[in-house]
């Protein structure tokens, strides 16, 4: 009698933490082992900006990637004088695709408040009929705080103004509420410490997002305060407060997002950064976007990613039931990133 009073709350505590946690599915590493696990896209920018997304092996000699010392670092040319097609950069696109999970991206660094930059860690799918995009991290030129935002192909995705503590941007998600192809559901974390120099300065910090049939959650932390659980491995959403951006309500996420890729990039100009140019305090800078980036190489030198870990966790809840049908959009400006390995 004694020994099962002892072993039943036990079990009991041991079956309601693992019900509740997360379990590892995928660790990208801090070794070569990471770049291995993406494919380098080499296309041209499809959001127009002035950069040279250039492969694995020339990425490796130039410097604009390397891993050592626990973190991987992914960066752009800082050296030369750019000539067309752009700036020497890298986009790296996850060879896994997801459905539903908890993205948990530990930095050190983000690429900092640069005139002329637009960098992103966002999740796309990319082959028809699969669909939808969420931009995790966004930002362009000397911008000092992130904002979250999905965009999805088909009509009929509206998210609520509540369950998160940052700021409504735009509340329809689908890409042709403009016609312009750059629609989009956005929330922005009011805080200083969430995008580019800030978050820096901050010692880094972790983005996690948390992607379910009900919707799509982002929690941000700065380096000083990651969550134990986090740290530990065994991430526990349920006990790290409002999220910083939170998209529910009227949107069935499940038909609207499908096997989504990870991605990390950094362009420049181009239809966000390059169009904003003359309306921001960068213009000061030169005439025009492309102008700066392409005759200032030193001005890049916080254009980086340094990341400590990239996980992606499952558990019971993010089991996905069967997809719905989509059809890709053939343009999008801000955070379109479009489709294309
Ligand atoms: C590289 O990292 C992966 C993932 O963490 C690990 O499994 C592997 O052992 C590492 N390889 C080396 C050579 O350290
Ligand atoms: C981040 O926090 C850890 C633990 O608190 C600390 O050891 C480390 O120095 C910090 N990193 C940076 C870059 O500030």
């Amino acid at each position: 009698m004694l020994v099962s009073s002892e072993i039943i709350p036990a079990l009991g505590l041991f079956l309601g933490l693992t019900t509740a946690t997360y379990t590892l599915q995928d660790d990208y590493g801090t070794n070569q082992t990471f770049f291995s696990k993406f494919d380098f896209f080499t296309s041209p920018d499809p959001t127009h900006g002035y950069v040279e997304y250039v492969d694995r092996a020339t990425a490796q000699s130039a410097g604009l990637i390397s891993a050592s010392s626990g973190s991987v670092y992914l960066g752009v040319d800082t050296s030369n004088v750019a000539s067309s097609p752009g700036r020497q950069s890298v986009r790296l696109t996850s060879k896994k695709a997801y459905n539903h999970g908890l993205v948990i991206l530990d930095l050190e660094h983000m690429p900092g408040s640069v005139c002329g930059s637009w960098p992103a860690f966002w999740m796309i799918g990319t082959v028809p009929p699969t669909a939808g995009e969420i931009d995790i991290i966004e930002g362009i030129s000397d911008y000092t705080t992130n904002e979250v935002t999905l965009h999805t192909n088909e009509d009929g995705c509206s998210i609520q103004n509540s369950g998160f503590s940052g700021s409504l941007d735009t509340s329809e998600c689908y890409i042709y509420t403009k016609s312009d192809g750059s629609g989009g559901c956005g929330i922005i974390d009011p805080s200083k410490q969430s995008y580019g120099d800030g978050f820096n300065a901050a010692g880094g910090g972790v983005f996690a997002t948390e992607w379910t049939s009900d919707g799509v959650h982002v929690w941000r932390f700065s380096n000083s305060s990651i969550p134990a659980d986090i740290s530990s491995g065994r991430p526990n959403p349920s006990t790290w407060g409002t999220p910083v951006a939170s998209f529910a309500g009227n949107c069935d996420f499940d038909a609207q997002f499908n096997n989504l890729h990870i991605v990390f990039d950094i362009t420049f100009c181009g239809d966000w950064a390059g169009s904003e140019w003359s309306s921001d305090s960068c213009t000061s800078k030169a005439p025009t976007c492309q102008d700066f980036v392409q005759n200032h190489p030193k001005a890049f030198t916080e254009s980086y990613w340094r990341v400590r870990s990239l996980k992606v966790y499952t558990n019971d809840r993010s089991t996905k039931r069967s997809a719905g049908t989509n059809t890709i959009p053939k343009v999008r400006r801000r955070g379109g990133h479009k489709y294309g390995m």
